[in-house]
């Protein structure tokens, strides 16, 4: 035992020692590989300057002595390759490009640590990684349609866009990441596990069918927050205090939301709808909405005891047994500020309704404009999110379509302001 590591450690230690005593340089402006003669042409490069691209005609590739590749290592539209497999290689400045690749199974990449970008989509084969010591540096990760099941190999501290979808094998995803400038879009993988326990802020966030989330630290998501369609019972946020925009729609089993510290909405505002179980829920410290309220479906008690502002329109439609006094007073108070407030309930529709009727009539009409906009985006952004299907087949997915929905969504919501 001791022995074998010992010499395993040692084979480890002549193949570093061998790769950084013979740098060498070799720039190529983008070099495809036909064969695996081809690649190991560059096997006495430990710097390739450039661009690999492994051909359709490789069955199987080995890229033995290159440690850093400065460009892209693309391999695309590939249906018989079954390997690829990098010994030495540690960095890849540019993207790692894996696309339409049907029957690869193994990716073997024990030295790999830092890419510029990850980009694999359409590797049904593919059902873990063999990143033994791990990419823990990433600007940029899109994994879609692969059969992987965990991501073991990926621990990133921060990252731009980080975004999985249509992987149906996927059970969960664990994360050390902290921040992430734009957005992490977790959609349409198997009833995924998701858990990001170091993560403090996010620009923006979208989970949709996911079994639980995690997120014990997380303080800010500075733009928007989608969960949609997820198949949790519950959902926490402890230490979440500000969003730009919290969005909670179709969850079905959903019973229990809880954003105990949240004070500060921003101008996309608070949606909370069609959650089928979610009878009663709070927002016990939210001050301040400067976007809309829309709260819809069959909850019998929305309370937001410290709300003394919104700037937005508020809407609310229960099909419940809800008291609609507390967002009336508010409304007469002056609290709401946008011009178009509606209440209705099973219990008190005539009322609230008759009211805010009667004062949205009075608003001018360029600002009952504006409301009606932020209405109908809220509306736009449940279809634009309804229209998001599950894909399968690869040509579908070569466009990519489901990255641009995730977008679409965000862009949709931010517009209620
Ligand atoms: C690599 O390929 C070039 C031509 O593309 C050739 O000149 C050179 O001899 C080859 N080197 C090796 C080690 O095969
Ligand atoms: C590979 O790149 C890293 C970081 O850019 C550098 O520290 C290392 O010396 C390079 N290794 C070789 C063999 O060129
Ligand atoms: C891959 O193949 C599809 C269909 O054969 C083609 O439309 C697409 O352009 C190809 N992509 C690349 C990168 O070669
Ligand atoms: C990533 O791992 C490498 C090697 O294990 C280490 O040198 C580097 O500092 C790590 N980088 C980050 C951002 O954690
Ligand atoms: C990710 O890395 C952090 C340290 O950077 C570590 O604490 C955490 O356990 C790692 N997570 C996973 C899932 O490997
Ligand atoms: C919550 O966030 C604040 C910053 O907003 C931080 O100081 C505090 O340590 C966090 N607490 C927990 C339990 O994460
Ligand atoms: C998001 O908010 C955090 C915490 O306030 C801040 O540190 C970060 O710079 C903000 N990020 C963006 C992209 O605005
Ligand atoms: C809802 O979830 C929070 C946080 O997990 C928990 O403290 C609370 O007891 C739950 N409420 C109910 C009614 O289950
Ligand atoms: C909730 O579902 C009902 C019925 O399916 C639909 O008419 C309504 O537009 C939905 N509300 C939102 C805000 O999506
Ligand atoms: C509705 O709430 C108000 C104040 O919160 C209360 O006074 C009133 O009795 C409630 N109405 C019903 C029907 O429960
Ligand atoms: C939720 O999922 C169901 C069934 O998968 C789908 O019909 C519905 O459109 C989805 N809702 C949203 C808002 O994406
Ligand atoms: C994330 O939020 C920003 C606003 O900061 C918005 O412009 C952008 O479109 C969003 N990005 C995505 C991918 O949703």
């Amino acid at each position: 035992m001791l022995t074998k590591s010992f010499v395993a450690a040692l084979a480890l230690f002549a193949s570093v020692h061998g790769a950084s005593s013979t740098t060498n340089v070799c720039t190529e402006d983008e070099r495809t590989a036909n064969s695996q003669a081809d690649i190991d042409n560059l096997s006495g490069c430990s710097t390739l300057e450039g661009n690999l691209i492994l051909a359709s005609t490789l069955g199987s590739a080995t890229i033995n002595g290159i440690v850093n590749i400065t460009g892209n290592l693309i391999a695309t539209n590939n249906s018989q390759i079954t390997s690829i497999v990098a010994p030495s290689l540690a960095t890849i400045g540019g993207e790692f490009e894996l696309n339409v690749l049907t029957v690869l199974s193994t990716l073997s990449f024990p030295a790999l640590t830092s890419v510029g970008s990850i980009n694999w989509v359409t590797l049904p084969s593919v059902g873990g990684l063999d990143f033994t010591t791990g990419i823990n540096s990433s600007d940029n990760v899109y994994i879609s349609d692969t059969g992987l099941s965990s991501l073991d190999g990926i621990n990133l501290t921060t990252v731009d866009n980080f975004e999985l979808n249509n992987n149906l094998n996927l059970d969960d995803v664990e994360m050390g990441v902290k921040s992430v400038s734009n957005h992490i879009d977790i959609s349409f993988n198997g009833n995924t596990a998701v858990s990001f326990p170091s993560l403090v802020w996010a620009n923006n966030l979208t989970f949709q069918d996911v079994s639980s989330l995690t997120t014990p630290y997380l303080s800010t998501v500075n733009a928007s927050y989608l969960l949609i369609n997820n198949t949790f019972t519950s959902v926490a946020a402890p230490n979440l205090t500000t969003v730009g925009g919290l969005y909670v729609q179709d969850n079905k089993q959903l019973t229990n939301i809880s954003f105990p510290a949240l004070k500060t909405v921003g101008s996309a505002g608070i949606e909370v709808s069609n959650n089928t179980d979610l009878e009663k829920f709070s927002f016990p410290v939210v001050q301040t909405v400067v976007g809309a309220i829309v709260l819809d479906g069959d909850f019998e008690e929305a309370s937001f005891p410290k709300l003394t502002v919104v700037r937005g329109a508020v809407s609310i439609d229960s099909t419940g047994d809800f008291n609609c006094t507390d967002f009336n007073d508010l409304n007469s108070s002056g609290g709401i500020r946008g011009n178009d407030y509606k209440c209705e309930a099973a219990s008190t529709t005539s009322t609230s309704s008759g009211t805010a009727t009667a004062t949205s009539s009075v608003a001018s009409a360029t600002s009952a404009d504006a409301t009606t906009t932020s209405t109908s985006v809220a509306t736009t952004a449940a279809a634009a999110a309804a229209t998001t299907t599950h894909k399968s087949s690869a040509g579908e997915l070569a466009g990519a379509s489901t990255f641009v929905i995730g977008g679409a969504i965000t862009a949709f919501f931010l517009g209620l302001f």
